[in-house]
Order: structure tokens, then C-alpha cells, then sequence
């Protein structure tokens, strides 16, 4: 056993999931020891793209009879899997058995037209159903289930919340509503793969890969879609030559630059899919970024898409950030929690600027799950000196390298429980020397600034960026006084327990659904105003509390 401790883990398990008491013992520790042990990111993408080319997306009428549907869509062939969805219509995703049904399918396509308008013969496997008689005449509803890909509105987030019994259910029962579905997992790669399509007009061998929160493990329903276009699968690009003799090369075009090539091939595709990308809409091309990348909006699937392309450290990252939700469920359940908290109160937005981003706010929580006593998940220090031979990865001169097999990382038996721990975070944040400490998920221990920046967290690959470096003093002011009026809540009678209505009404908000709700920051959000109004008694209380809990942690 890997973990250490069985009884411990049982009980830790059952703390951060409460149905788990049903049928806790040894299915529940082997379901989890086999979680952890079995499928590395590789493996996931792999599946996921292999099931991708073997599906199709299409667009159908509102009323489609699904039972008419498949009876004409599997004279194509067998059907693994399928669902429908709505995103500016009725949409249907059809993963076929074998590859052969997407290219009878295509047989059977013909080319739209239209009056007045000439198309661009670009086939895709974006396809639309024509009315052939497979929808139902009648207005009724007409019987399919649509798979729902955004996330329920905070309000009604707020509501299921406050229907908990505790707040360890709370955050759990968050993370189940937040979570990517299996579905809209499989529709992300599917995008990927229609996008793949395109850009092998250029690069026929080339692959493109999800990357970021659709896939690490941290993904909320609706979240961007963030997309790699790998070209090392090229043939020849590997080959190593030979020390004598001769031999014959590709003759390529040169630029100066690996930056240069990045920007000419993204602009390239850029340009192919504002052109010929179907669906594919508002496409930017920011190839001046840090990062270059191509933006746009894939309107069938409702995502919002950032290409990239040799961005090797981001694939890393996000391979890092899946182990460490793999390792502990509790991990999962909280950085979900905190990226909701932070959402909720504007401390990180959609629209780029001196906010915190998800990816910080996430590398904060990891490096707080490693300062617990004893600490929940590992130093990256630690899961380099576990990595084998093949696990050696140099990217441009960083040292990205770190274990693959999770069953060489031996955990710690930490049993504290989700509300525990949230209430701590805010407690730790609240007090953290920012001014001179820099978050080091690396060493797991906070390090001495390297320069000027009101919130520094260590890149965990490229160590001497902060990840941080565009947060302003005022934005981390924010989240500082938050995190006190959090943990402050946290600790009030009033808060942390149910208040369930009475029979019939809804309940009061409680415990994280009042961490939510916008009324209870209202003095964070006027800060000015709070400042003028020093003695107020929600202050002078705040402050009385924080007081009270730093002089018992002395004591
Ligand atoms: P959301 O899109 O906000 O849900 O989260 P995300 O994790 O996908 O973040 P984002 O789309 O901003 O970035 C995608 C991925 O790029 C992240 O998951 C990281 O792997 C990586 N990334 C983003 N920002 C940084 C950064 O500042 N440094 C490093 N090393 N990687 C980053
Ligand atoms: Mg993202």
C-alpha cells in the first residue's frame, strides 16, 4: 500500500466524501489506490483523442426524434457513444465503433447550396441533418435528453449549497456541479480534433491537444478551451544523423528564431481557420503575446478557444497540476471551492488584467496543501528526485522533470477535513508575508522575494518568472481581506451551521454559501469608504476575532 496508514485514509475519505460511509472499507481504499495509481494525463489524452477521430458533430433540427436519429445515422455503423446538447441549436455528438463510419458518412454528404452565396469546399466533420422526415411533426418535446455545458448560475449554486448538512458536503457537493462532464470532456476533445483537421492542410502528421483546466483535473463547465498544436510528431524532426556517410535533409525555410517559427505557423493557421474553419468565429491572431496564440469563439460547442503552439512549459504545468488533483481527492474539492470564492467576489475575471488568475490562485492552494502539518501533497523538489530515466525533461534550459508512476509517491497521513482546511487557507493567506516572501511550490516552503512585486509565486518550471507578476498591490489588498473576512465567517456561530427553512421554504444560505454570497463583502468591496469608518462594529469585531485566534495558536 502506497498510502500510509489505511484506517487513517478511510476516515479522511469519508470526511471529504460523505456518501462514501455506505460502502466505506476496502472497495473505497482500492477504487481510490487504483485511481491514483492508474491513468497519467498521457494516457487520458491519448484516449481522448483516439475517441475524437472516430466522431462527428452534428447540427440538427430542434424537434429530431432521437430514436429516428440513430436508426439513420447507424447505417453509417455502430454507435459507441452519443449525446445531444444545445448551443444556438440542437447539436448531436456521435462517436462511431470504428473510423470507417465517419468516411461513409461523409459519402453520403453533399455540399450545401445556397442562394446568393458561394461555399468554400472545406469538408469538416461538423455536419448538418437535413430535415429527411427524423423530426417529430408535433411541437412536443421530442425525447431527447440534452447534456447541460455551463454551469449552473451562482444563485442556484447558493441555494443546493445551503441544502447541505455540512460544509465538507458543501464543497464536495460544489465540485460536483462545477466539474467537467464526461460529455462536455469529450466534446473539448472533439473540437480539438476538427481544429487538427484543419491545420493538417499544412501539417498533415500534426496533433492538437487540450491543455490548461480542460484538462488538469481543475476545468469548470464553460471553462476556455486551450488547445497545443503539436508538430513533433513530424517524421524526420527526431531523426538523429548519422556520424558518417552521407545523408539527406529536408530542406526547410529558416527563420531567426523558434519564436519566429511559432508566429509564422500560428498566423498561417490563424488565418486558415478565420478562412475555412467552419464554426470558427472572431478569430485573433496575438502573436506579440509572451505566448503567442490565436483566439477565437467555436460557435457549435459554445467554447472559447486559445491556440498554441510550442508551448511545451504549459503541457508540463498542466501534467503537474493533474498529478496533484490525482493525489488526494481533497485537493480537487478545494482549489474548485477557492476558484468559486474568488470568482464570486471579482478577485479573478474572465477579462485579463491585475487580477489573480486561476492558475495562481490554484498554485497558492498547492503550495498551502504543502505547508500542512504533515503536509497533504508533495514538493515538486520531492516528485523530481522520484522521477526515472524517462521522466527527464529539459525545456529550453528549464528543468521540467518530475515522476510519471504515482505509485512511487508515498502520502503522508493528513486527516483533516474539507471545512478544516478552508478555513485555514483563508487563516493562512490572511497572515502571509507577502511583502517579503515568495510562494515556492517547489520547495513547498516560502522563500525570500527575488525582486519588487506585490505577490510573488515561483514559476514552477521557468523559476526565475513570477507567475504572479501582473497582480497589483490593490488586487492583492482584495484578496488579503477577504481571506480575513472568510476565515472570520467561517468561525461565526451563525455561519457555520445549518439553517434549514421550515417545510416547504428555502433554506438560509450557511457555512460556504454564505462565503458566497455578495452581500457579505460589501465592505471589501468600498474600501475607500470602509477606511473612513474605522470604528465600525463589523470591523472592530473582525479584527477582535483575528486577534483571539492568533493568540490561541500561540498558546
Ligand atoms: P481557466 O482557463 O481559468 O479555467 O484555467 P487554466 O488553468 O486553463 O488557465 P489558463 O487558461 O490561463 O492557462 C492554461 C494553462 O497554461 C494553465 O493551466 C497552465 O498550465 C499554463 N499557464 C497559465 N499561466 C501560466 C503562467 O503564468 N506560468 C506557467 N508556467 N504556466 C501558465
Ligand atoms: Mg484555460
Amino acid at each position: 500500500c502506497r498510502l500510509k496508514g489505511r484506517g487513517s485514509l478511510v476516515k479522511c475519505l469519508q470526511k471529504v466524501d460523505p456518501f462514501l460511509h455506505r460502502n466505506i472499507g476496502t472497495d473505497v481504499v482500492a477504487a481510490q489506490e487504483e485511481r491514483h495509481g492508474c491513468k497519467s494525463l498521457y494516457a487520458v489524452q491519448a484516449e481522448g483523442q483516439e475517441q475524437a477521430e472516430r466522431s462527428v458533430l452534428i447540427s440538427c433540427h430542434s424537434r429530431t426524434n432521437e430514436k429516428k436519429f440513430l436508426k439513420y445515422i447507424s447505417r453509417h455503423g455502430d454507435i459507441k457513444k452519443y449525446f445531444f446538447y444545445e448551443s444556438y441549436g440542437l447539436y448531436a455528438v456521435v462517436e462511431f465503433a470504428n473510423r470507417e463510419s465517419v468516411a461513409s458518412l461523409f459519402e453520403g454528404a453533399a455540399i450545401p447550396s445556397v442562394s446568393h452565396e458561394s461555399t468554400v469546399p472545406f469538408k469538416s466533420r461538423l455536419l448538418s441533418l437535413r430535415n429527411i422526415g427524423l423530426a417529430d411533426s408535433t411541437n412536443q418535446q421530442s425525447g431527447q435528453q440534452c447534456q447541460p455545458q455551463t454551469p449552473i448560475p451562482i444563485n442556484e449554486l447558493i441555494q443546493r449549497l445551503s441544502k447541505e448538512e455540512s460544509i465538507d458536503q458543501q464543497i464536495t457537493s460544489l465540485r460536483d456541479v462545477y466539474q467537467l462532464t464526461e460529455e462536455n470532456s469529450r466534446l473539448r476533445f472533439l473540437v480539438c480534433s476538427l481544429l487538427k483537421d484543419i491545420a493538417a492542410a499544412y501539417f498533415p502528421e500534426c496533433t492538437i491537444k487540450p491543455f490548461g483546466s480542460s484538462v488538469n483535473g481543475f476545468g469548470k463547465l464553460g471553462c476556455d478551451l486551450d488547445m497545443f498544436l503539436d508538430l513533433d510528431g513530424i517524421s524526420g524532426r527526431n531523426a538523429t544523423m548519422p556520424k558518417s556517410g552521407l545523408s539527406l535533409e529536408y530542406q526547410m525555410k529558416r527563420a531567426n528564431s523558434e519564436r519566429a517559427v511559432t508566429q509564422s505557423i500560428l498566423s498561417v493557421i490563424g488565418e486558415c481557420v478565420d478562412q475555412f474553419g467552419p464554426g470558427c468565429v472572431g478569430v485573433q491572431k496575438i502573436l506579440n503575446a509572451r505566448c503567442p496564440l490565436v483566439r477565437f469563439a467555436h460557435q457549435p460547442s459554445g467554447f472559447q478557444c486559445d491556440l498554441t503552439a510550442n508551448n511545451r512549459v504549459a503541457m508540463k504545468s498542466t501534467e503537474l497540476l493533474y498529478l496533484y488533483g490525482e493525489l488526494d481527492p481533497r485537493v480537487r474539492c478545494l482549489v474548485f471551492t477557492v476558484r468559486c470564492w474568488a470568482r464570486a467576489h471579482g478577485i479573478t475575471s474572465s477579462i485579463p488584467g491585475a487580477w489573480i488568475t486561476n492558475f495562481s490562485l490554484t498554485v497558492m492552494l498547492l503550495f498551502f496543501l504543502q505547508r500542512r502539518s504533515p503536509p497533504i501533497i508533495p514538493t515538486l523538489d520531492h516528485l523530481r528526485d522520484l522521477a526515472g530515466p524517462a521522466d527527464k525533461s529539459v525545456i529550453e534550459g528549464n528543468d521540467c522533470t518530475f515522476v510519471s508512476d504515482f505509485s512511487k509517491i508515498q502520502l503522508q497521513s493528513n486527516t483533516e477535513t474539507l471545512e478544516q482546511l478552508l478555513c485555514e487557507f483563508f487563516e493562512f493567506y490572511a497572515t502571509f508575508a507577502f511583502s517579503r516572501m515568495s510562494i515556492n511550490i517547489r520547495k513547498g516552503k516560502e522563500q525570500n522575494k527575488p525582486e519588487v512585486a506585490p505577490l510573488h509565486i515561483q514559476n514552477p518550471f521557468e523559476t526565475s518568472l513570477n507567475v504572479s507578476k501582473n497582480v497589483n498591490a490593490t488586487q492583492l489588498d482584495r484578496f488579503v481581506a477577504l481571506c480575513q473576512e472568510s476565515s472570520w465567517l467561517l468561525q461565526q456561530s451563525e455561519t457555520n451551521a445549518p439553517r434549514g427553512g421550515s417545510k416547504g421554504k428555502a433554506s438560509k444560505p450557511w457555512g460556504l454559501a454564505t462565503l458566497l454570497l455578495p452581500s457579505q463583502i460589501a465592505g471589501i468591496k468600498s474600501r475607500k469608504k470602509r477606511r473612513r469608518e474605522p470604528a465600525s462594529e463589523r470591523i472592530k469585531s473582525l479584527l477582535e476575532s483575528l486577534k483571539n485566534t492568533s493568540q490561541q495558536k500561540k498558546s
